[in-house]
């Protein structure tokens, strides 16, 4: 260990110092250390040239530090070479957890300076400490970022359930059930009663907006707080980052002005698909299935829609046009959804080729009625594709019925060759069924180049429990395991933002769980199934043979 004076002396004779972050001062406020770092970014550094960052105490859920993991991965992203950072501690542990951090966390081939010197190191507890992942939301928009108070950035990105959504989105379920988001568990209003105008502040929106500015616990919000406890990236923290620009709406307090800038689409239930993991309330194509098994009654209409009439919803829709930033189209399946066409084609009219486009779909049609969705595309330059699909080949017809593989090749391809522009990624909704497959799966569309390695997201299950992968035995648990960290070693250099890093990471969380398998329930639910539909699980997943049954 080095006393102060010391090192210092040695730093002016041996390096040029460009500027130094004394890390305590941003406490776990990575937001303003993403700045910092920016701010301190040269196009060009030279041999000699040095950020000295300083850390004398840091947050422990692990064997390492939270904040010097934070650094690490702040610093990738910002892109400036590890070498270029003087690391001054009182840690006197440092050397033994940055080896981990930058054997697991980092994408550089070189290392920070590290200088130990004489001084109180203090642990806190990390508890409740997030630490900055790749996707953590914090983006490359600085100039946004910079225009934030500090009561802003913590409630964006320091809160624990602060969420921006109720102030820029509605969306709306084919069970006509109103919530923020795709992720709320309960509603605040009914679009088969009400307008979505009066919906937007009524009571139930203003209570939720009233706990969201106090960063309390609001129970429906739970998928993503436990997505976050996985490590996962949630909704809410992609969302806050990107509609930060709407912070302002906040002024406005629990009544702001009806304004939806993202607007997620599920207008009815029109499905050519049965997946497994799906039901009838969002694919027509289930009421067949599900009434031969007794789980749906055969009164119920195959076809369900929301809205007070027929084209209710895209009319408020189109009333909303002109606020409109995003628009994600899901379902039922959106590619062959005429009013997804038609508000398509008024954005084309009016010009708004901008508006982001998010698509979920399971890329089986690329044209309805002889209309190509490349052609309807044509002018718009912000289209984003997460393609659902959780395994290939006879795997995948087994999960998702009614899927013949060789469309979903012919789709990406042309994709690929006509719209490379287009962000797409994968998209695998991880069950028992598939959850030893997802990685082979993955390295086989980036060996035929289909995608590129970080364009894979993993989607977590959101019912039924019995399928979920936290609910696997024991012994696959393991299996799945020792297969994602394999899995990972390969991924993680190729993986430079994360992206798919992300989910395969909380997999591993996530199974960590004590959950139990119900083999009686799982079993009660795959055969009719594989019975009415002519299957076996067992044949197209032969690694799940020592399954309990
Ligand atoms: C209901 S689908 C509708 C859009 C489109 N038909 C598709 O499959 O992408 C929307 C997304 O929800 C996912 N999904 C379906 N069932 C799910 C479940 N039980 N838990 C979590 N996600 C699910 C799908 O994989 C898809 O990515
Ligand atoms: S394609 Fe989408 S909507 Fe259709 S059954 Fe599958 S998950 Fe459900």
């Amino acid at each position: 260990m080095i006393p102060l004076q010391m090192l210092l002396t040695s730093i002016r004779d041996n390096y040029q110092i460009v500027g130094t972050i004394d890390c305590n001062s941003y406490n776990n406020n990575f937001a303003d250390l993403y700045i910092a770092l920016q701010e301190l970014k040269q196009d060009s550094f030279s041999p000699n040239q040095r950020i000295m960052v300083t850390i004398t105490a840091d947050y422990y859920k692990q064997q390492h530090g939270v904040v010097l993991q934070s650094l690490q991965t702040i610093v990738n992203n910002v892109d400036i070479s590890n070498c270029f950072i003087l690391l001054v501690t009182t840690n006197a542990n440092v050397r033994a957890e940055y080896k981990h951090i930058h054997d697991t966390y980092n994408f550089d081939d070189t290392f920070f300076d590290i200088e130990i010197i004489d001084g109180s190191y203090i642990k806190l507890s990390g508890d409740d400490i997030q630490a900055y992942t790749k996707n953590s939301g914090i983006t490359q928009n600085i100039e946004q970022l910079t225009k934030l108070s500090q009561k802003q950035k913590d409630l964006l990105f320091n809160s624990k359930n602060f969420c921006i959504v109720p102030w820029i989105s509605l969306q709306v379920g084919i069970d006509n059930k109103v919530a923020p988001c795709c992720n709320y568990s309960g509603e605040v209003g009914d679009a088969s009663l009400d307008s979505l105008e009066t919906i937007w502040n009524n009571k139930n929106n203003q209570k939720l907006r009233a706990s969201m500015l106090e960063d309390r616990t609001v129970k429906e919000c739970q998928q993503c707080i436990v997505e976050e406890q996985y490590n996962k990236t949630s909704l809410r923290q992609s969302i806050n980052a990107d509609f930060s620009h709407h912070v302002n709406r906040l002024k406005q307090g629990t009544t702001p002005d009806y304004k939806i800038a993202y607007f997620d689409s599920r207008f009815n239930n029109l499905c050519n698909l049965s997946c497994r993991i799906c039901y009838h309330g969002s694919s027509s194509s289930w009421h067949a299935p599900a009434v031969a098994v007794g789980l749906l009654d055969k009164d119920t209409p195959v076809f369900l829609k929301a809205g007070r009439s027929k084209h209710d919803l895209y009319l408020q829709v189109n009333e909303q046009i002109d606020n409109i930033e995003r628009m994600y189209f899901a379902g039922g399946e959106p590619l062959i959804m005429e009013d997804n066409y038609r508000i398509l084609d008024e954005l084309d009219r009016l010009g708004k080729h901008q508006v982001e486009l998010i698509y979920n779909t399971n890329m089986t049609q690329s044209s309805l009625k002889g209309r190509s969705i490349f052609d309807v595309w044509k002018n718009f330059s912000n289209i984003t594709v997460g393609a659902s699909l959780d395994a290939e080949k006879t795997r995948a017809e087994y999960i998702r019925t009614g899927t013949k593989w060789d469309d979903v090749i012919k789709f990406r391809q042309q994709m690929l060759q006509k719209r490379p522009d287009i962000n797409f990624f994968v998209c695998s909704t991880l069950s028992i069924i598939n959850a030893l497959h997802v990685p082979d799966f993955h390295r086989s569309w980036v060996d035929k180049d289909l995608i590129e390695p970080h364009q894979f997201k993993i989607n977590t299950l959101h019912y039924p429990k019995w399928l979920a992968v936290e609910t696997a035995p024991l012994y696959l648990k393991d299996k799945i395991i020792e297969k994602y960290e394999k899995h990972l070693d390969w991924l993680r250099p190729l993986d430079r933002q994360g992206s798919a890093t992300n989910g395969f990471e909380s997999v591993i969380n996530q199974v960590q769980t004590d959950a139990k398998f119900d083999s009686k329930l799982f079993w009660k639910n795959i055969k009719p199934l594989d019975a009415f539909y002519k299957v076996n699980l067992l044949d197209d997943f032969p690694e799940l043979v020592d399954l309990p049954q």
